[in-house]
């Protein structure tokens, strides 16, 4: 195992009718909230009322970004810097998904710094403050609710990077908000899930084996899970579950000790840069590529994924044929729940591989399980078509 240094501020308020709590939060932050939300899912929820009447019962001065795009976009996140200077905001609270967090999350940093706030996303520099962020979300998937992650989309360039920004004072995570998400959205989330497990589960630091048994339990549990939600979007335990998940996948928990890979992502980021797909889809896409491409770094690790999470029978197989089990597994899976197989399914051909593999490589090479560099990435997303 790693030394590792493991700290996460945020306050997790879990479950039913939670957001009563926003009320406390907010009279501690002041009176001048700015309010980030999406594309209008929260307006029809109900959402949006319940929560503008309790700013309003605090006595919050409350002005409003509405619109962030999945798939956030820097000119969006420019818009609310723009608001918290003009309307001397004290705090944001972002109400939807990854992406309305996310952007919330760029406008509380790019509030605070003199210069651009890109300059955080293409490491020119380090976000050292940012306006307080509450959260109250809509969609099992990021994680962003319980990181410092942020990842925007510059649509000029065709750049979609993730930056280091700030935690969320809290987050509220209320699974009655999230029966209203549709069915390929609620796919997505899955698959993101399931992603940000892989890449920190697919490691060749030897001895880690609680955070491996940490990692497996998120799998099965996303697993069991899935289908019962696509079946019936308004089971409360089945998306408390899907809901807890998500937040486990990518809250840091997962890392501790372990050197963790996330190539997929990078490569995923590039796809979704040009083409604007949504990003689980995407890496429903790439991970089973990337799996392929990858396992023979380390056989041993395959194997134990595929006995331990999908519970391949290993009687007269070799370990190869094991781990190859479980990777068949995961496509199949992917496949059940109705995930896109291939870059087609977009109408996506192979006009831009090059361009694609060069954004994904952009800072040097990526991964860890496998080093990839411009000419490995070209090969995944060419099996991706
Ligand atoms: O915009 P609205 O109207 O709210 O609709 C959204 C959006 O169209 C809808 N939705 C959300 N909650 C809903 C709902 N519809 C009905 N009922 C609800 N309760 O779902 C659509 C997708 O929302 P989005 O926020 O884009 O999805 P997600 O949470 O998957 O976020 C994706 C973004 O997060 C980034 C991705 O790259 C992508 O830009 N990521 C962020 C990470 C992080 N900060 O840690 C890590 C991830 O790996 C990821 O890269
Ligand atoms: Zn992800």
């Amino acid at each position: 195992m790693n030394s590792f240094v493991y700290q996460n501020p945020t306050e997790l308020i879990f479950g039913k009718g939670e957001i009563a709590q926003l009320a406390s939060r907010a009279a501690k932050l002041g009176k001048n909230v700015l309010v980030v939300y999406g594309g209008g899912s929260i307006k029809a929820s109900g959402l949006y009322d319940t929560v503008m009447s309790i700013l309003a019962e605090q006595g919050c001065q409350v002005s409003e970004l509405a619109g962030v795009e999945p798939n956030p976009r820097l000119g969006t996140v420019y818009k609310g810097i723009k608001i918290c200077r003009s309307e001397n905001i004290d705090w944001i609270l972002a109400v939807g998904g990854g992406s309305v967090v996310d952007a919330a999350k760029a406008i509380a940093v790019g509030a605070l710094y003199d210069g651009d706030v890109w300059d955080i996303y293409s490491l020119k520099t380090i976000s050292e403050d940012a306006l307080p962020l509450g959260v109250v979300l809509t969609l099992a998937a990021t994680g962003s609710e319980m990181n410092r992650s942020s990842v925007i989309t510059n649509w000029e360039t065709k750049e979609k990077f993730g930056g280091r920004t700030t935690f969320p004072a809290f987050s509220i995570l209320d699974p009655v908000y999230t029966f209203t998400v549709p069915r390929d959205q609620t796919v997505n989330g899955i698959c993101d899930m399931m992603s940000h497990v892989f890449e920190q589960y697919f490691s060749h630091t030897p001895e880690i084996p609680l955070q491996s048994r940490f990692a497996e339990s998120i799998l099965l549990t996303v697993i069991e899970n899935a289908e019962r939600v696509l079946d019936n979007p308004e089971d409360y335990d089945g998306r408390a579950n899907l809901l807890l998940c998500g937040t486990m996948a990518l809250n840091g928990t997962l890392p501790m000790g372990v050197t963790t890979d996330w190539a997929s992502h990078a490569i995923e980021h590039a796809i979704s840069a040009i083409y604007d797909i949504p990003h689980g889809a995407g890496l429903a896409i790439v991970l089973p590529r990337w799996m392929r491409y990858v396992y023979k770094e380390n056989i041993a690790r395959f194997k134990q994924y595929a006995l331990r999470v999908w519970n391949v029978d290993g009687e007269g197989k070799t370990d190869e044929q094991i781990a190859l089990a479980g990777i068949a597994q995961t496509e199949a899976f992917f496949k059940r729940i109705g995930a896109p197989g291939r870059l087609a399914d977009y109408q996506i051909g192979d006009e831009n591989l090059d361009r694609m593999a060069r954004l994904a490589t952009r800072f040097g090479s990526i991964g860890q399980f496998k080093t990839l560099g411009f000419d490995d990435v070209r090969e995944i997303l060419r099996a991706c078509l």
